[in-house]
C-alpha cells in the first residue's frame, strides 16, 4: 500500500479549547496535526451564552471568547464556528441578531448535569416546540446536540439494553424532526448503534460527528485497569455499537457523518470523588482515525479507501456546515510516531492513546503542503 496521505486539511468540528493559559498550546496542537479550522465548544466557565459583548459574571459572549481563541493563535485556522451554550437566557430574539450578525453559526444543547460544565443545561423536553428552536430553523443555525437523557440513574443511565444516549435517539430525536421539519442537526460524539442507525436513516439536514475514541475502544478497554484517560462522555460501549460506527464511517459515499473529536483537556482527570469526563486527542486525532479506518478493514493506500477517509475527516463538514473544504492539503504517512503526556502549568495533560497499549501507526509529515 501507498504510505503517503495527501490530504486536504481538515476541520475538528467539535473541540475544546477551554480557557486560561493554556488555551493556546491546545490550538498548537491542533494545528500541528494538520487541522485547518474547529468548532470550539462553549462550556467554559461561565458558559458561553451571549452573542455579542460585553461579558458578564454569569456569561461570556460569542464574540469575547472568538476574541480570546483568535489571539491565542486560532487566527491561523480558516474557519472558527463557536457555538451559543442554551441556556434558560436564551431568546428567539437573540438567535434572529446573532444570525443578522454572521457570529452566530450553530446552538449547543447541553443536558443538564449530564457532562462536563452541562448544569447550565435546559432539558430538551423545554425546547422542543418551542420558540428558541423555531429561531434556529428559521435562520438555518445548526442545532449541534449532546444527546443523552439527563437523570437517567443505574441501569437505566448505562445497561446492555438500554443507555443515556439510546433513549435519547428513540425517544427525543424523533420528537425534535417531527416539530421541527427545517431544523438542521448535527448529533454530537455519537457512540451507540441507535444512533448511528437514527443518523443513516434521517433526512439529509441531519449529520452526526464521532470521536475517534468511539471508533477504536469499547467499554472493556476502559474497564480493564481502569484506564481513565479513556473517560468520556458519552462513555466508550459494545463492540456491536463500534461495529456500527465502523459501518456508518465507511459506507462508500456517505455524506452524514464527519470529524469532531471532542478532544477535551483535563488538568485534574482522577478527582476526590470520581473522574472528569474528556479525553484529550490534541495532536494525533487524524493518525486515530486511520487506524480506525484500517481497523475496520478500509485500504487507506487505494483510492476507494483514501476517498472514504478523506470525507469523513476533511470535505463532509465543510459540505455540512456550508462552507468549502481546504484548499491546502497535509500529510501523513503510515509509521510508528509517539504523543508525549503534556506538561502544564495547571497538570498534566495525558493524551490517546497514551497508556492504552496501542502505538500511533500514523505519523503527520507536513501539517500543510
Ligand atoms: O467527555 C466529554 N468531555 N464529554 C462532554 O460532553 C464534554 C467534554 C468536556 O468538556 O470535557
Ligand atoms: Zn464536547
Amino acid at each position: 500500500m501507498s504510505a503517503v496521505l495527501n490530504l486536504p486539511r481538515w476541520y475538528d468540528l467539535h473541540t475544546h479549547f477551554r480557557q486560561g493559559a493554556n488555551v493556546g498550546a491546545y490550538i498548537a496542537d491542533h494545528l500541528g496535526m494538520g487541522c485547518a479550522g474547529a468548532l470550539a465548544m462553549p462550556n467554559t466557565k461561565p458558559p458561553v451564552a451571549l452573542i455579542h459583548g460585553p461579558d458578564t459574571d454569569k456569561a461570556w459572549s460569542i464574540e469575547s471568547y472568538r476574541n480570546i481563541l483568535l489571539q491565542a493563535g486560532a487566527d491561523a485556522f480558516d474557519q472558527l464556528i463557536i457555538p451559543l451554550y442554551l441556556t434558560a437566557d436564551t431568546t428567539p430574539e437573540m438567535i434572529d441578531k446573532g444570525a443578522e450578525s454572521g457570529l452566530l453559526r450553530a446552538c449547543k444543547y447541553y443536558p443538564p448535569h449530564g457532562t462536563t460544565n452541562s448544569e447550565h443545561g435546559v432539558p430538551m423536553e423545554n425546547w422542543i416546540g418551542g420558540d428558541v428552536f423555531r429561531a434556529l430553523e428559521a435562520n438555518q443555525i445548526t442545532l449541534c446536540i449532546h444527546g443523552e437523557q439527563h437523570g437517567l440513574a443505574g441501569s437505566e443511565y448505562f445497561d446492555e439494553n438500554q443507555t443515556a444516549e439510546s433513549v435519547f435517539y428513540s425517544e427525543k430525536l424523533p420528537a425534535i424532526l417531527d416539530a421541527h421539519p427545517e431544523l438542521r442537526i448535527v448529533c454530537e460524539h455519537i457512540t451507540t448503534q441507535d444512533a448511528a442507525e437514527f443518523v443513516s436513516t434521517a433526512p439529509a439536514r441531519v449529520g452526526a460527528t464521532i470521536t475517534p475514541q468511539h471508533l477504536l475502544y469499547t467499554v472493556g478497554h476502559l474497564i480493564q485497569g481502569l484506564r481513565y484517560h479513556l473517560y468520556c462522555l458519552p462513555v466508550v460501549k459494545f463492540e456491536k455499537d463500534l461495529a456500527a460506527l465502523r459501518k456508518a464511517v465507511t459506507t462508500p459515499g456517505q455524506s452524514k457523518f464527519f470529524a469532531g473529536t471532542d478532544s477535551a483537556p483535563h488538568t485534574t482527570k482522577a478527582t476526590e470523588c470520581g473522574c472528569a469526563a474528556g479525553c484529550y486527542t490534541g495532536g494525533c486525532a487524524p493518525q486515530l482515525y486511520a487506524m480506525a479506518f484500517e481497523e475496520a478493514g478500509v485500504d487507506l493506500g487505494n483510492e476507494a479507501g483514501e476517498d472514504l477517509f478523506t470525507r469523513f475527516l476533511s470535505t463532509n463538514g465543510p459540505e455540512f456546515y456550508g462552507f468549502p473544504p481546504s484548499p491546502e492539503n497535509f500529510q501523513m504517512k503510515r509509521e510508528p510516531s509517539t504523543v508525549e503526556t503534556r506538561e502544564t502549568g495547571e497538570g498534566p495533560i495525558v493524551p490517546l492513546p497514551v497508556g492504552m497499549e496501542r502505538e500511533l501507526t500514523w505519523t503527520i509529515v507536513k501539517e500543510s503542503v
